[in-house]
């Protein structure tokens, strides 16, 4: 039964009529009555426990009467379609199917007693597809291509980033059992589980997206995901020179320094984009040679011809059956490599990755989480000393200095811009310590009105030690690029 209840519902707000009162309720947890009820936008923000919001309106309150009456309807739809459907072939997943299910659902829709107008027919179609193939209510941010992290606090908080900024979202889940249901669809799906034993769990999803997710007893406020969006639009090197991330001068030097087989270190802090930066930096190496890439959860996208992708394994439920970084660059030597990347350094295949960078593996590359070159040599230095192996502090930086060329390292500055803030160059030893220069920099010089910080990138005018290197594999550059200069100033396009 259809009756245009409303002409033109407020955008996310559906119409719904009360449900017949036959219908058994479910969904929405009971609210008290002066409250709204859970999972809308004021009791999200109030949850919170940041400053006290004014009691809701008349316009709130029957907003939140209508969403409730909509999750009603929903959760009934849903146990219709399971009834009419056998559950075993509910989830298989072809066009056809999705096809026969969208019928099924409309069907079922106009048998609903309440007055649904077309618009929340539409949408209650789309949110139970979206449950039974999906991944419920994260289907709507991961359409959205302008979101880059999601993060979901349990089951009535959701967070997103764009454009830098985070935002609180109205999207919620109906309680911690269909979110964790959510976490069950994305980790089974790649052969992982997240229960009580194993409450930590990393998956991918099927465009690369990163999920991490931690769920109680260890969350304690309820089931907890994180997803780095990797949608299909991938930052390009061409972004990043129209972000002014970088300038053209430091991509022609880094695009030189990957090609001549330079090893090359990534550093930043968590969420700065050393990933990203890889993958462009990886982007450069001639599509003639053997890669092997090493991850725990595959994000990095090579587009070269002859890949191999590795990814690591956590324990099974036993405990056994562990494959980690370490296994897996020991194994990749004997894979006639000629470049190892791997997604991040974090503990004793540090001293794997700079032994492979020593013996004939050149031009290989990693991340590494640190604030600045110089703690990224020290970072280095104390996961050597997890491999348990007792090596002089002299021998280990000397083992350092001469794996590792260049340091590369992007930030997140004030208000979400990522910069690439240095490009620093491993010279060698003097005495015990290892010596650097930084070739490139960009110099924060304040932060504007919008709260975004501005600055230059300069050329610090030093003359590179592997100038040779780069000229004898037939990428030479001219040394007048390397005069002192400032190369770029965006601090009149930030204040404009
Ligand atoms: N140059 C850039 N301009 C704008 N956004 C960027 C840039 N580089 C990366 N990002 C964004 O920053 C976020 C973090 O990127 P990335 O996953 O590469 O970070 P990371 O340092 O590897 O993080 P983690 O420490 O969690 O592994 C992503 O959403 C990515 O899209
Ligand atoms: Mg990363």
């Amino acid at each position: 039964m259809l009756s245009l209840k409303r002409k033109t519902p407020p955008a996310e707000q559906p119409a719904a009529a009360p449900p017949a009162p036959d219908q058994p309720q479910q969904a929405a947890p009971a609210a008290p009555a002066a409250a709204p009820p859970a999972g809308s936008i004021t009791t999200s923000i109030r949850s919170q426990g940041a400053t006290p919001v004014a009691a809701p309106t008349r316009d709130e309150q029957r907003a939140a009467e209508v969403n409730k009456q909509f999750q009603e309807a929903k959760g009934r739809l849903h146990r219709k379609l399971i009834e009419r459907l056998n559950l075993a072939n509910l989830e298989k997943d072809s066009p056809e199917h999705r096809e026969q299910v969208r019928a099924v659902l409309k069907d079922l829709c106009e048998q609903e007693e309440s007055l649904l107008d077309y618009r929340s027919i539409q949408r209650l179609v789309d949110e139970v597809h979206n449950e039974v193939f999906g991944l419920g209510p994260l289907e709507e941010l991961l359409r959205d291509p302008a979101i880059s992290e999601i993060m979901v606090n349990g089951p009535k908080q959701v967070y997103v980033e764009r454009g830098g900024g985070l935002t609180l979202t109205n999207i919620t889940f109906r309680d911690n059992d269909h979110l964790l249901q959510i976490i069950d669809r994305i980790v089974s799906r790649i052969g992982r589980r997240c229960d009580e034993t194993s409450p930590l769990v990393d998956a991918r999803l099927p465009d690369g997206s990163r999920v991490n997710a931690v769920i109680p007893p260890i969350a304690l406020d309820g089931p907890s995901v994180s997803i780095r969006r990797f949608g299909k639009k991938r930052i390009t090197i061409e972004d990043y020179l129209n972000f002014k991330s970088i300038v053209p001068e430091m991509v022609e030097f880094l695009a030189a320094c990957v090609k001549a087989k330079l090893n090359i270190l990534v550093v930043g802090g968590t969420g700065s984009g050393k990933t990203v930066l890889l993958n462009n930096l990886s982007g450069f190496i001639p599509a003639s040679e053997r890669v092997i890439t090493i991850e725990d959860a595959a994000e990095l996208a090579l587009q070269q011809p002859h890949i191999v992708r590795l990814e690591t394994r956590p324990p099974n439920i036993e405990g056994r059956g562990e494959i980690t970084t370490r296994d897996l660059v020991k194994n990749s030597l004997r894979m006639r490599p000629e470049r190892i990347i791997v997604g991040e350094v974090r503990g004793a295949e540090a001293l794997d990755m700079l032994q492979a960078m020593n013996t004939g593996h050149e031009g290989s590359m990693t991340t590494l989480h640190a604030n600045s070159p110089r703690d990224a040599i020290a970072r280095l230095e104390t996961l050597i000393m997890m491999a348990g192996i007792e090596l002089p502090i002299k021998a280990m930086r000397a083992q350092i200095a001469s794996a590792i060329d260049l340091i590369v390292q992007q930030a997140r500055l004030q208000g979400g811009a990522r910069k690439v803030v240095k490009i620093t160059e491993v010279q060698g030893m003097e005495g015990d310590m290892i010596t650097t220069q930084d070739l490139f920099a960009y110099e924060q010089q304040g932060v504007d009105g919008g709260g975004r910080a501005y600055g230059r990138f300069i050329c610090a005018g030093l003359r590179p030690k592997n100038l040779e290197r780069l000229a004898s594999h037939g990428v030479a550059l001219d040394p007048e690029m390397f005069q002192r200069r400032a190369l770029l100033l965006d601090s009149e396009m930030s204040r404009a």
